[in-house]
């Protein structure tokens, strides 16, 4: 086997494409409103945790890696048979090590601040009974592939002598325990400071704290009282933390600062919108303690009012105009020290901290949206595309669907369902199925509704990570707003001096013109006509497809700029194909996959595909991005701004369509652009492969094949065809009936429509049922009553196969767990 460790020192420090120099930059002077006026701490919980397993080593040398360089390492501290102080984060061993495969069938049971815990304990195991544990990733969200790693269980003094950990943070979470094991904490701290500087101790216990506050220097050591949850007992003075809260001169008596769960700074309601902040931080620092907020994580669901964005959060924190904290406590240390200033003699960064509402936006990639601020607002509405002007955006789009009464509007989707409530509307019996548009499933397509029918319909919200991962998007804004017919997107775009241009997007024109006798490439021709885009002086217009032969429809009868988008994920582009598109398209839109390849959610490398496009000037559009960490690949850290970072710094591209402009936005205005060799390590692009480099072979995942180049037969298209006369003329009420059959090919199942709406109401509810919004238990079973008795039905009628049957069986499944779960 080849020797893992070896290359995995290697690919730790080339981990970023630009080495890391140390940087002379000018000196900024920025006001933090910590207790010092020094920026805040990072804070690194068990090291990058994050990532790597909780206080492994290469946990805590990542940590080093990619964060300020006055990166403060924590260790959550626990104590041997022997006495040996280690770094473990839970007391329970089993947690985030392989101890239950090693030592078989031996959990042992103790009180545990007087509850009976059952689990592994260390004062069970000396030091060398631990030598054969290794650590594994404890937290199930996070991948589990560098446990093969064997990372060995390291001590506070294996952690200082390997590592130089610029500061030193050891958290005392038990010291009762081990005093009924006649362990002491006290000791060990003692000693250990007498051999290696440890910047602060943290406790959640008094007593401790109060033994040891005579023996440190708070000039060397700083002892930090931790609070746990408000109603939870501090366990030496049996009161609760809540109440400790208030008598912050108390503990000003033994400690010159608190760390605190987030949420006692800046509170979350019962949904998880953020509230106004508390006044802890100013009553803190007015009696002298500093203050730290933990239990940021870039991976877990935090309030709604930071849009998935991780920097927006710790921005809040320490860059808010009221306060900041002095540090936060981070299993992902990149993101906060992206936010925090540096100010060494060598090194001033800052990078998004102190930005302000005009800050000069210094990097020049287009920002695209991708349907309006969709990450905030319903796809398309007015709300969503008005959002993504203020929050920036250069370039909005508009999807063009055309209605049954040929109207031109902005959708998402040519089937409503996905963008709008019309499965739970009257028109759900217009439900069609059409392979050509829509493989799988049935729909019901914008062409089957007059634009006064759809103008009625409910937007809702798009949920892309919804269904399957449970993240949902802003759900008291998630059926705000109204679609807009093209010309009414149009003079909201004209007027907007901050924009530089629109991208109307075509699709399905083929079958539009043949098969439903629309013509939409000659609506979009009309309604820009007469909006002024064709006069000169007017923003850009590009004009987006994924099939050529619309691109050379406009081609022949506009001077629009056109953008091809290539809808396959791709590695390279022969050379023909990219002749091709040359003579009909000026920019290419590709997805993030066809730049920085996967596998099992690792980017396994880098591919052609932008090379090959730019070396023949047609500009590179890529999408999409989201804020949300399931979007992106784990070498971005669940944090969207180093995935943006990466694709512009390390892959050269020219534009972003994203359904969060804001956070793009944000990144271009960050002062730590265009520094060269000077530039951060947090802020230069990830190298692609490095984390998979890192696997070990009995974690590896089957290879996949390398991806395809894009040839030059799925460029080629034939000319699109006429509008066929198939169209019965418009009559005003046609669409508004129920049961009005949609014309051509389409072929409606009555029954299914139901179907699909009892579905999408079911789904809709049990969303609301995880986000605990009261009230939705008998809805759920009301739903949960029709949606069985449908498929029943359709059982019976002999339907028992379909997509749709297995979405509406798991479904029900999910529903009934979610009902029993919440009877119990
Ligand atoms: C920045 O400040 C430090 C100390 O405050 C000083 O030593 C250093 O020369 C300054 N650097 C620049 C580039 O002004
Ligand atoms: C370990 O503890 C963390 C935090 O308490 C918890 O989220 C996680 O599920 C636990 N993991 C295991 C394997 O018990
Ligand atoms: C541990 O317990 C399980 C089930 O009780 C048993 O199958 C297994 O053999 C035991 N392992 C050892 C090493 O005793
Ligand atoms: C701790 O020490 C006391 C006194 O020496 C002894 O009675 C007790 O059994 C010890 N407890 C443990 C858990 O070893
Ligand atoms: C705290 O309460 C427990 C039980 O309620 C009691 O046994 C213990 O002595 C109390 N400790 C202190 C310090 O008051
Ligand atoms: C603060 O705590 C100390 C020590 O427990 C106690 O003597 C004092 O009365 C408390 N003050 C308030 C305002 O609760
Ligand atoms: C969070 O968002 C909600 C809903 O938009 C808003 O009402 C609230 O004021 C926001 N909270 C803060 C602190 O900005
Ligand atoms: C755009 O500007 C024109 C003239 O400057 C004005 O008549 C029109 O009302 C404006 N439209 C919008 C939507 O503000
Ligand atoms: C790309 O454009 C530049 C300048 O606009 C021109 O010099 C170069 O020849 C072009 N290259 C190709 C391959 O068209
Ligand atoms: C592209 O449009 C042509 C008609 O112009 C049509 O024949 C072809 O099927 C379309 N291609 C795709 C992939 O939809």
């Amino acid at each position: 086997m080849w020797n893992s460790r070896a290359l995995h020192h290697l690919l730790l420090h080339s981990f970023f494409l630009i080495a890391s120099v140390s940087a002379q930059r000018s000196n900024i002077t920025s006001a933090w409103k910590t207790l010092s006026g020094s920026p805040p701490l990072v804070i690194a919980r068990g090291g990058f945790s994050g990532i790597f397993p909780d206080s492994s080593k290469d946990a805590y040398s990542f940590a080093i890696l990619t964060s300020v360089p006055e990166v403060t390492l924590w260790c959550d501290v626990q104590l041997t048979k022997d006495g040996a102080g280690i770094c473990l984060p839970n007391i329970k061993l089993e947690n985030a090590t392989d101890i239950s495969a090693i030592f078989q069938n031996k959990s042992t049971n103790y009180l545990v601040n007087g509850i009976p815990t059952s689990g592994y304990f260390s004062v069970d195991y000396t030091l060398k009974d631990l030598s054969s544990v290794a650590l594994t990733q404890g937290v199930f969200s996070r991948s589990e592939v560098f446990d093969g790693m064997l990372f060995a269980i390291l001590t506070v003094d294996d952690l200082v002598k390997e590592l130089a950990p610029p500061g030193l943070w050891l958290n005392v979470q038990h010291d009762a325990f081990y005093s009924q094991h006649n362990l002491s904490m006290r000791n060990f701290v003692l000693s250990v400071s007498r051999r290696v500087i440890v910047s602060h101790i943290s406790s959640p216990e008094i007593g401790f704290l109060r033994s040891i506050t005579a023996r440190f220097n708070p000039k060397t050591t700083k002892l930090v009282f931790r609070f746990l949850g408000q109603d939870d007992k501090e366990p030496s003075t049996n009161q609760t933390y809540g109440s400790l809260l208030k008598n912050l001169t108390f503990i000003k008596t033994f400690a010159s600062g608190i760390i605190v769960p987030k949420g006692y700074i800046w509170p979350v309601d019962a949904s998880l919108y953020l509230q106004q902040h508390t006044s802890l931080v100013s009553d803190a620092h007015k009696v002298g303690l500093e203050v730290f907020a933990s239990d940021f994580a870039n991976d877990v669901s935090f309030s709604f009012n930071y849009s998935y964005d991780p920097l927006a959060e710790y921005l809040q924190f320490i860059d808010n105009g009221d306060f900041s904290v002095d540090g936060v406590l981070s299993d992902f240390p990149i993101t906060p020290s992206e936010a925090v200033d540096v100010e060494l003699s060598s090194y001033d960064a800052d990078c998004f901290a102190h930005l302000g509402p005009n800050a000069k936006k210094i990097d020049n990639t287009l920002i695209i949206s991708k349907y309006g601020a969709s990450g905030d607002f319903p796809a398309c509405t007015d709300v969503a595309y008005k959002q993504a002007i203020l929050d920036g955006v250069d370039v909005l789009d508009c999807p063009v669907q055309v209605s049954k009464d040929g109207i031109p509007f902005c959708s998402s989707s040519i089937d409503l369902i996905d963008s709008t409530t019309v499965a739970q509307s009257s028109f759900s019996t217009l439900a069609a199925t059409i392979p050509e548009i829509k493989p799988t499933g049935s729909g019901i397509f914008s062409f089957s509704l007059t634009w006064d029918n759809i103008k009625s319909l409910t937007p809702s919200i798009l949920n892309p990570f919804g269904t399957k991962y449970k993240l949902f998007r802003n759900p008291k804004y998630k059926s705000v707003g109204s679609l807009l017919t093209l010309s009414e997107f149009l003079s909201l775009t004209k007027n907007q001096t901050s924009l530089s241009g629109i991208v109307i997007i075509i699709e399905n024109a083929a079958y539009l013109a043949d098969k439903q006798g629309l013509g939409v490439t000659d609506s979009v021709i009309d309604a820009l006509s007469k909006a002024g885009y064709d006069k000169p002086g007017a923003q850009k217009v590009f004009i987006q497809s994924t099939n050529s032969s619309v691109l050379n429809k406009f081609k022949e009868k506009t001077n629009y700029e056109r953008v091809y988008k290539i809808d396959e994920t791709v590695g390279d582009a022969a050379t023909k194909a990219v002749d091709d598109i040359k003579r009909f398209a000026s920019s290419v839109v590709v997805n993030k996959n066809s730049v920085f390849p996967r596998n099992t959610g690792f980017i396994i490398g880098s591919t052609n595909t932008v090379s090959k496009l730019k070396s023949s000037n047609l500009s590179v559009f890529v999408e999409t991005f989201s804020n949300e960490y399931l979007s992106q690949a784990w070498d971005f850290f669940s944090d969207a701004t180093v995935e943006i970072n990466s694709f512009i710094q390390g892959s050269d591209i020219d534009g972003i369509i994203t359904d969060f402009p804001k956070t793009a936005n944000r990144y271009r205005t960050n002062k730590c652009l265009n520094l060269g060799k000077n530039t951060p390590p947090y802020m230069q692009a990830v190298q692609p492969g490095a984390l998979y480099g890192l696997i070990t072979d009995n974690f590896l995942p089957p290879a996949v094949a390398p991806l395809p180049p894009l040839s030059d037969s799925e460029v080629v298209e034939a000319p699109l065809p006429p509008v066929s006369k198939i169209t019965p003329a418009f009559s005003p009420d046609s669409g508004t009936k129920p049961g009005t059959q949609p014309k051509g090919n389409a072929q409606p199942k009555v029954i299914g429509c139901f179907f699909l709406s009892s579905l999408a109401v079911l789904e809709n509810v049990l969303a609301e049922s995880r986000m605990m919004i009261p009230d939705c238990h008998k809805r759920l079973e009301a739903s949960l009553a029709d949606l069985k008795g449908i498929l029943a039905e359709l059982e019976e009628s002999g339907e028992k196969e379909g997509p749709e049957i297995d979405e509406a069986r798991s479904t029900i499944a999910e529903v009934e767990k979610v009902i029993e779960t919440s009877e119990a």
